[in-house]
């Protein structure tokens, strides 16, 4: 049986409306399951390539697959398996919510109205919560909570909602290290726990460098695909982050240094 694929992308190419072209012959395939991260710097395409594979946006060339289905003609199909954290949270501010109110919508959104949380989805959405260790926070308001806090409250929404494919944009960006340092270590469980793929972008490899399988690196098209090791390549890091990029050894791990502020355009 032929193996199952996670991603697929044949010469895609993908313009946004103004013009710009995001992304271009981007050809790469990836197996399913994984732990994958996408990794490059600012405007290299990265949340245009999610978005694309959602089906949110149509490619100008070529074709992307998730898990077999066209990302154009079958991507009701997509968004049933998976959940996605996008880059900046889409959750309006104003609103009064709390921190139950957010986790429990990964349980809900996905259920035909008339939507009811049971005793099952609270206890899904508090375990969650548990898991990047803001469940004594559950009646906190969400707006005032810090941007570490808000993120992690919004990976373990995705957390408890069900689906074989999670897609984060750039969690980690804009948060402590205690935040990411839990964000990390709930996905990395998740994973190995339910074999749940997991898709994260990000322009900084080094804190999930040793969870991940699978890195994809880009910069509008592909630059490399393989183990975080092959990536942590001076050479290939020079071509995607420009001439001071580093690679440097410290306690048996390869870091990368780069200049990249992580600061990323948000719409
Ligand atoms: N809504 C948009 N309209 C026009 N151009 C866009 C839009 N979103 C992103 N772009 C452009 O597409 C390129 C890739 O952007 P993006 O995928 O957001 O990069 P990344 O997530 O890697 O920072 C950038 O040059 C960016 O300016
Ligand atoms: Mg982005």
């Amino acid at each position: 049986m032929a193996e199952k694929m996670l991603f697929e992308a044949e010469n895609l190419a993908v313009r946004y409306p103004g013009g710009e072209v995001a992304l271009h012959n981007v050809n790469f395939k990836v197996k399913t399951p994984t732990f994958m991260a996408i990794v490059g710097p600012n405007g290299s395409g990265k949340s245009t390539l999610l978005k694309t594979s959602l089906g949110m946006l149509k490619p100008i060339k070529g074709k992307m697959r998730v898990m077999g289905y066209d990302t154009v003609s079958e991507n009701n199909k997509i968004r049933k398996l998976v959940r996605y954290v996008p880059q900046r949270d889409r959750i309006e501010l104003s609103v009064p919510m709390k921190v139950k109110d957010i986790a429990l919508m990964g349980r809900l959104l996905k259920k035909s109205p008339p939507r009811f949380a049971r005793t099952k989805d609270k206890d899904i959405a508090k375990a969650a919560l548990k898991k990047v260790n803001m469940d004594d926070l559950w009646n906190r308001a969400f707006n005032e909570l810090s941007g570490g806090q808000r993120q992690r409250v919004l990976v373990a929404r995705a957390l408890a909602s069900e689906g074989p494919i999670l897609m984060l944009d750039e969690p980690l960006a804009g948060t402590d290290a205690e935040s990411q340092t839990l964000i990390v270590e709930a996905l990395g469980e998740y994973h190995k726990e339910n074999n749940v793929n997991v898709v994260m972008v990000t322009h900084d490899l080094n804190p999930i460098h040793s969870i991940v399988k699978d890195v994809l690196l880009l910069k509008n098209t592909i630059i490399g695909v393989g183990t975080p090791c092959d990536m942590m390549d001076p050479e290939l890091l020079v071509r995607v982050y420009g001439p001071s990029a580093k690679v440097v050894e410290y306690a048996g791990h390869r870091y990368c240094v780069t200049h990249d502020t992580g600061v990323d355009r948000h719409d």
